[in-house]
């Protein structure tokens, strides 16, 4: 659901876009990760778009990998998927002699951060070694070739906290507080060392929290609506008081496309709509939004938000200016918080099955894990 005024500001991206210097243009894409939340979308975005571009997608089925994401791609001759491991360096290789890439983008990742407290090491292993396996190729690979990009998707998270005030920028320094946080700093410093070093061209993006179709319901979005049309208890950490800027998936796509045509070698970008919230606010207008869909009284829905032990080093506040990106490429969001949110539950609500078997049992499983001892 894009209001009118949205519709006018993406006419007004693509003219600018377009009136940018291309500065890389990709015919042979290596997209990893691209069975998860944001990949999947990107792949969505750009295959139909791109018909002389060929996407291979490298991906290994994890967890929140997920091939339903991608049904709408079946058939299309300019797509290609690869189930297996970024870090394994024998398949790499192949990939890129077979395919001879241009162009990396790179999402694979282990990336939900209660996760990476429970088992820090896949994510070190992920991240890091997958991260750098990726970049030992590409640099090989490489060594001649005119024209070739690797992008890097990264997190605001490696920027650390904030506190009530102030933004993330392009010269923050890292201070990154979780595990998983931490993993992601690693193979940003990898990316920028491959550029210093060997001169690997590259481009870098950092964040902030996405939300959309397709998101694993792990996160908190999809959590929230998969929980409340069921009428079960909706776990808060801590005093609901935390603060995340939230950007909508197909927005994040757009500045992803942008970056990779028109962006500046080595250049580092921030992506973000700049839309904060509390946890508890967007929460109460998630259940809103469901009281009003499903015609439940309004505010019934409220009742089911569980405030739960905290998760621990919680970051309190990620908040990123955006104006790089927004002065130099001409990139501009579509969606802001409240229309973002509407389609969103709409698109949940709309895919019942999609939903359905995503909560499976493995699913169900971890949530009693997760929540056992704070008992939402
Ligand atoms: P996701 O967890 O939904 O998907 C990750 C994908 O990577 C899955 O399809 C999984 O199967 C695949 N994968 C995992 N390990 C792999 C391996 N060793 N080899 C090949 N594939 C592997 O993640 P997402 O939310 O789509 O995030 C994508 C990227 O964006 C990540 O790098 C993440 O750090 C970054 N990011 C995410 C957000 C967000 O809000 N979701 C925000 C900022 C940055
Ligand atoms: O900022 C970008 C990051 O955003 C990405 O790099 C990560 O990959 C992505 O997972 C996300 O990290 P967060 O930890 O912010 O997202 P999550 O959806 O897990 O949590 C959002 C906020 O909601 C956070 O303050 C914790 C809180 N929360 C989360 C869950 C799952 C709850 O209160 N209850 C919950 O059940």
């Amino acid at each position: 659901m894009l209001t009118s005024a949205s519709r006018i500001a993406f006419r007004q991206t693509s003219r600018i876009m377009n009136s940018s210097a291309l500065q890389h243009e990709p015919k042979r894409i290596l997209v990893t990760g691209g069975a998860g939340f944001i990949g999947s979308n990107f792949l969505l975005h750009m295959v139909p778009k791109y018909p002389g571009v060929q996407f291979v997608n490298l991906d290994l089925l994890t967890y929140a990998g997920n091939l339903l994401n991608l049904q709408r791609l079946e058939g299309s001759g300019n797509y290609h998927f690869v189930e297996g491991d970024i870090a394994d360096g024998d398949l790499v290789r192949s990939l890129f002699e077979e395919h001879d890439f241009t162009t990396v983008v790179h999402f694979a990742a282990e990336s939900h951060v209660d996760r990476s407290i429970s088992d820090p090491l896949a994510f070190v292993r992920t991240n890091m070694v997958g991260t750098a396996t990726l970049l030992e190729t590409a640099r090989h690979a490489w060594k001649n070739s005119q024209d070739v990009r690797f992008h890097h998707i990264s997190t605001d998270e490696v920027f650390g906290s904030l506190g009530s005030e102030g933004v993330f920028t392009e010269e923050t320094p890292y201070d990154p507080k979780s595990p998983y946080a931490a993993s992601k700093a690693g193979s940003d410093h990898l990316v920028r060392a491959y550029g210093h070093t060997y001169g690997l061209p590259y481009t870098l993006s950092n964040t902030s929290n996405n939300y959309g179709p397709f998101q694993h319901p792990e996160k908190l979005i999809p959590l929230v609506i998969l929980r409340c049309l069921k009428e079960e208890s909706i776990p808060m950490y801590g005093d609901g008081m935390n603060v995340r800027d939230w950007l909508h998936v197909h927005d994040h796509c757009s500045a992803l496309e942008c970056i990779l045509k028109y962006g500046r070698d080595s250049q580092t970008y921030l992506v973000s709509a700049e839309q904060e919230s509390t946890n508890l606010n967007l929460v109460q207008t998630l259940t809103d939004l469901i009281d009003d869909i499903t015609g439940r009284p309004q505010g019934r829905s409220r009742e089911l938000i569980t405030f739960v032990e905290d998760r621990p080093g919680h970051d309190f506040r990620y908040a990123i200016d955006a104006q790089h990106l927004r002065n130099e490429l001409g990139w501009k969001p579509q969606y802001d918080l409240p229309a973002g949110l509407l389609h969103t539950v709409r698109w949940y609500i709309e895919h019942p099955e999609w939903l359905e078997a995503i909560a499976d049992e493995s699913y169900q499983q971890y949530f009693e894990k997760q929540y056992l001892s704070s008992g939402p």
